[in-house]
């Protein structure tokens, strides 16, 4: 079964860096850490600006990236990973959350796989490696967003389990100024662990 779904908290954890087969590609998933502030932002700026509107800032920007390491690696306010294929980033994940807000219990996932590397699974793969980063961390619930013009992507999140939750018009402005929208996707967690426990197939 290809839906996310949960099980205890402490099985969840996975340690990095691992490997990763993505259709006969070996790929490297490790954490984001201090020294990565360069590689991140090359590959940042290798993607199309589309592929970068579901993210509340432009990370082809170095102080964003720089302020994305801090929060990440510095602060451990935000898990994220990279991937590398024969030592080049390929693709990369965050996991928002914050504490100390009144939705300490969601997080917001963000993915994204270089244009060239699509289609081997990656997405996929870090994804779940998302997902379990967020069982770890306790959380309840995950939401997704996107244009809605990114058609694989929606896709892929309601393959998982995810369900659109909202619409938001006009809600991200790209460089040339053109507004597009936005759809947020949630993932219920907690009830999916619910019914599966109450199925007896919580492990
Ligand atoms: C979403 C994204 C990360 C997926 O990366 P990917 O490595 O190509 O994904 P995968 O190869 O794992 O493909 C996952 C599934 O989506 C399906 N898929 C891909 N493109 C599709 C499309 N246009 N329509 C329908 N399904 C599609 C694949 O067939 C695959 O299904 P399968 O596992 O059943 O075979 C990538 O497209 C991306 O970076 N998009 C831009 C950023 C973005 O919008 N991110 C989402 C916001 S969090």
């Amino acid at each position: 079964m290809k839906q996310a779904t949960a099980t205890k908290k402490e099985d969840t954890a996975h340690t990095y860096p691992r490997s990763v087969d993505c259709n006969g590609t070996e790929v490297q998933i490790d954490l984001l850490r201090a020294g990565d502030e360069a590689e991140l932002l090359a590959f940042a700026q290798s993607l199309p600006e589309h592929d970068l509107l579901f993210m509340s800032r432009d990370i082809g920007q170095p102080r964003v990236v720089k302020a994305w390491i801090r929060e990440s690696v510095e602060l451990r306010r935000m898990p994220s990973l990279l991937a590398r294929a024969n030592g080049r980033v390929i693709g990369c994940t965050a996991l928002m959350h914050d504490d100390h807000s009144w939705s300490p219990h969601v997080g917001e996932l963000r993915a994204v796989v270089g244009a060239e590397a699509r289609g081997l699974g990656l997405g996929r793969q870090l994804i779940q490696e998302a997902f379990t980063q967020a069982l770890a961390s306790g959380l309840d619930k995950l939401m997704a967003q996107m244009t809605t013009d990114q058609r694989g992507a929606i896709a892929l999140f309601e393959s998982m389990g995810f369900r659109p939750e909202a619409l938001l018009a006009g809600h991200v402005r790209d460089r040339s100024g053109r507004k597009h929208d936005i759809v947020v996707l949630s993932h219920d967690v907690a009830a999916v662990q619910g019914r599966m426990a109450v199925m007896g197939l919580g492990e």
